[in-house]
């Protein structure tokens, strides 16, 4: 069978990387958490001090992104790969919410964007892939056989975000997350360069009131249904 790609977009916390990750363990496809590279670019910048107090030294960082080498190994417990920035595995580092909070200015810089879809457009250059993010459908693969468009309403992803932040451990507070989600909502549908946007050819996918299982079994058929005849 044809090995098509798979793009999938839609706000913060609406649950895209899980079902593309049970998607891609269920047909055999790699999986790309295309976040997870602009979280490790901002981890990088406040690591070593390129954001301080809240505000990036842009000409640093464009100096010092060919230092940053973002790469993915399969973590067969998780069932999905991990991230590592030049070789150290930071997947918990990345999703902190300091890391939250500093990410969405980062990834709305320009040189910062080229770079990032450079690679990404690499990794799935034979196909059989499924990459999540915001911009997939529209700027990385534009030509993607199939395209979903994820939402799920604020209120339901700060209580998922709440719930999986808790469950680390991580003390949080129930306000700052729903701001933190309304703000990078905002963000990321605003910003100059490839915001956030429904592509004309998705299919939309609203699952506020989706249990896992439903999901999952929509968008098998829907890739079914893209990959028949
Ligand atoms: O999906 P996420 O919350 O891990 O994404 C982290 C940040 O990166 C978020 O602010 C949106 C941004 N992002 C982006 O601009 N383009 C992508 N393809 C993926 C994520």
């Amino acid at each position: 069978m044809k090995r098509i790609t798979i793009a999938i977009d839609g706000y913060s916390s609406c649950g895209k990387s899980t079902m593309a990750k049970d998607l891609a363990r269920e047909i055999g496809y790699v999986y790309v958490d295309s976040g997870a590279m602009y979280r490790t670019v901002a981890l990088y910048a406040l690591d070593n001090g390129i954001i301080k107090d809240g505000k990036i030294d842009e000409a640093r960082l464009q100096e010092e992104m060919k230092n940053i080498e973002i790469s993915f190994q399969f973590n067969p417990e998780r069932g999905r790969p991990d991230t590592y920035l030049n070789g150290k595995r930071v997947e918990d580092r990345i999703r902190t919410l300091e890391v939250s909070n500093h990410v969405s200015p980062v990834a709305a810089l320009g040189f910062v964007r080229e770079e990032m879809v450079r690679q990404q457009q690499r990794m799935g250059q034979e196909g059989g892939i499924i990459m999540d993010g915001r911009d997939i459908g529209t700027t990385v693969f534009p030509h993607a056989e199939l395209k979903i468009f994820v939402t799920a309403s604020a209120e339901i992803r700060a209580q998922r975000r709440y719930d999986e932040l808790t469950a680390k451990g991580e003390a949080c507070d129930m306000k700052e997350i729903l701001r933190n989600v309304e703000e990078r909502d905002y963000i990321d549908t605003h910003r100059d360069i490839s915001p956030l946007r429904q592509a004309d050819d998705a299919l939309v996918l609203d699952n506020s009131h989706l249990t896992i299982e439903e999901q999952k079994q929509w968008l098998l058929d829907a890739y079914k249904r893209a990959t028949a005849g």
